[in-house]
């Protein structure tokens, strides 16, 4: 399977199985925002609540937050996001569509604008002058639609940390070193968004910032460096699919001093050779809250209560994307095997984060089965264990439809069970299958699904 069919299988078998749909579909769809389907949306909320019982529930130095979407629109002129936000734009002059130029060399493979191929018409070199494109969503707040009125949709949670910085430190009584996390959706209008869900216009960020005393942060970004790979491989990404990427010095954001990307190998056309971004680690130094300083004309310097010294904290910023960390969980897990002659799609999740941890089958709808079979779902369902009860078709087709939906667990009730009150547990990845008392199978799950 080559990488390029790697991305078009799993939008379909997204799509089969009910993990993620195109938007507004029944319109033609808006090719670059998706809606999660059932399976979906609890497998994103399981990468969302795993981040947050690593960043905010297992810690004493994380507080969380929820800030709003909209804020004050001084706050994007002091980001710097009004000025500088911007990505270069062309235009192909034969088809007129529009492109990020740094996207379109890499994925033309030119070196530049001249030797470029319009990836939509097949025209060579007719480019218009790149001009800068402003990233941010535009609207209006209040009945008046003048520039007066003009909000921005956040293109990152992070300024609703730093508007609150004081706010969160004060009222959760937290001393620096300390950090505030939140999850979130973000917007941007992207110029080539693409790739599935891995660049689309409205997403949603994991991100954290950890205020430190300037002279600790070059300590501390490697701290989180650390933290936050360790995360990647707890989900069950392969350590060869994962790597750190530096942004050289004249590529750095306006707002910071370093920058390290976590990438991950998805394949295909996706950022440098199939590597693309998932989170970004960065040393943002003082700049945002000296600029909110500065724009709001608000103190924001945090007072050292044991040596009363005065300073602006540095900021070391984690960023992730919850739906990139969710496509390379999908991109990670996803495999086909030869089995008896016919080929199995497996989705391989971490049983941590696969949106449900069992399927109960009756092996035939007589003798009782299915209502035993359906009780023994039931009774999991109230324990939290999210089951999947299945009757319809053969039994191995039953099991292949879980091993494509990635729940690691099957549970049969055949004949046995009728006498001596024991199942059949099978599991997803070895097909290897056990008995299990009927009343140890809660334990039996809870054991291996975390
Ligand atoms: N606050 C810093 C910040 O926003 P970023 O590198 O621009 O940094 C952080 O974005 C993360 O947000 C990325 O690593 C990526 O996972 C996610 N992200 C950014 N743009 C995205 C898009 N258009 N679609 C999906 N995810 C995106």
């Amino acid at each position: 399977m080559s990488e390029h069919d790697l991305m078009e299988k799993l939008v379909s078998l997204a799509k089969r199985r009910g993990y993620v749909f195109q938007s507004s579909e029944i319109y033609g769809g808006t090719g670059s925002v998706w809606d999660y389907g059932p399976l979906g949306v609890e497998l994103k909320r399981n990468v969302k609540e795993s981040w947050w019982r690593a960043m905010v529930h297992e810690r004493d130095d994380i507080e969380g937050l929820d800030a709003s979407i909209l804020m004050h629109p001084r706050v994007w002129e002091a980001s710097g996001h009004v000025a500088e936000f911007t990505d270069p734009l062309v235009e192909c002059r034969n088809c007129h569509r529009r492109f990020r130029v740094d996207i379109l060399l890499a994925e033309s493979g030119a070196a530049t604008l001249e030797a470029a191929r319009c990836v939509a018409c097949g025209v060579t070199g007719d480019w218009t002058e790149p001009r800068q494109f402003n990233l941010m969503f535009k609207t209006f707040m209040g009945p008046v639609e003048d520039e007066t009125a003009v909000v921005y949709l956040r293109p990152e949670t992070a300024q609703g940390i730093y508007v609150n910085f004081l706010n969160v430190q004060t009222t959760a009584r937290q001393r620096v070193p300390f950090g505030i996390a939140q999850i979130g959706k973000a917007f941007r209008n992207e110029i080539t968004p693409g790739n599935f869900i891995f660049r689309t216009r409205e997403f949603e960020q994991m991100e954290m910032q950890f205020f430190v005393e300037p002279g600790s942060d070059e300590e501390w970004f490697e701290r989180w460096k650390d933290a936050r790979m360790r995360w990647m491989l707890a989900l069950g990404l392969d350590e060869s699919r994962l790597r750190f990427h530096a942004h050289p010095p004249d590529k750095l954001a306006h707002y910071a001093k370093a920058a390290f990307d976590i990438e991950f190998f998805f394949g295909g056309t996706i950022g440098d050779e199939g590597w693309g971004e998932i989170e970004g680690v960065h040393n943002r130094t003082d700049f945002d809250l000296r600029r909110h300083q500065e724009y709001s004309g608000k103190r924001l310097e945090y007072i050292d209560p044991a040596t009363q010294k005065r300073y602006l904290p540095y900021i070391i910023e984690t960023s992730a994307g919850a739906d990139r960390v969710t496509l390379a969980v999908l991109a990670n897990g996803y495999r086909e095997e030869e089995v008896d002659g016919e080929t199995r799609v497996v989705l391989g999740l971490h049983p941590s984060l696969a949106p449900l941890k069992v399927g109960v089958f009756p092996l035939v709808k007589k003798d009782g089965m299915a209502e035993r079979a359906m009780a023994i779902h039931q009774a999991l369902r109230k324990q939290g264990i999210p089951s999947f009860y299945d009757e319809s078709g053969a039994i191995g087709r039953r099991y292949r439809r879980q091993d494509e939906a990635g729940t690691p667990f099957g549970i049969t009730v055949d004949g046995e069970t009728m006498e001596d009150g024991t199942v059949t547990v099978r599991d997803r990845d070895t097909m290897r299958q056990e008995r299990v008392s009927e009343d140890q199978v809660a334990a039996y799950l809870r054991e291996r699904v975390g």
